[in-house]
């Protein structure tokens, strides 16, 4: 895989508590490659927590600072990338990812993300009365989008090893 992968990134597309960050890690740990985590750059670069981000500066200054940093990871070689769920809607984002990336859609079904996302209370687009509904919302205008990545696993109720040697197989 790390042959047929030359330079480029695998970069883990989909929606919120689909395990990118989770699979991720176990995926690069897998073939020896660095892990990156978008969201924690992010945090890191503005030294603020993306929750933090949304309240003072407002969701479009989150999304180019989002943008800028994949921009800048994905020119750091082979590495596996996990995104936040937005990312991959902004086409510039897309069109970046697919000249040096391979990207991989985690799918999950709505009840698998629900459960996992209310675990935390920790993402600004659900801190809604109706957190459901939100994420049934973003889900039907997202999954297209998502179903343009390069290659498509299915992580509802699968354990993250498994997602983890599907993708390996997909690549
Ligand atoms: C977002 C997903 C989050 C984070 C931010 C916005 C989204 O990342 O980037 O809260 O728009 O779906 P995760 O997908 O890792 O939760």
């Amino acid at each position: 895989v790390r042959d047929r992968l030359g330079a480029r990134t695998i970069v883990l597309v989909g929606m919120m508590g689909c395990g990118k960050s989770s699979v991720g890690r176990l995926l690069a740990a897998r073939l020896k490659l660095p892990f990156v985590d978008a969201d924690t750059e992010i945090e890191l670069a503005a030294n603020l927590t993306i929750q933090e981000i949304f309240a003072r500066h407002g969701e479009p200054y989150f999304r180019a600072g989002e943008h800028r940093v994949i921009a800048r990871l994905l020119g750091q070689g082979p590495q596996v990338l996990a995104t936040g769920g937005g990312a991959f809607m902004n086409p510039e984002t897309r069109k970046l990812i697919a000249e040096s990336g391979i990207s991989v859609w985690l799918k999950a079904d709505f009840e698998t993300l629900f459960e996992r996302v209310s675990r935390r209370a920790n993402r600004p687009l659900l801190q809604t009365p109706d957190p459901a509904g939100v994420l049934k919302r973003l889900m039907a205008l997202r999954d297209p989008v998502y179903a343009q990545a390069d290659v498509a696993v299915d992580s509802r109720n699968v354990p993250h090893e498994q997602v983890v040697s599907d993708v390996v197989s997909a690549l």
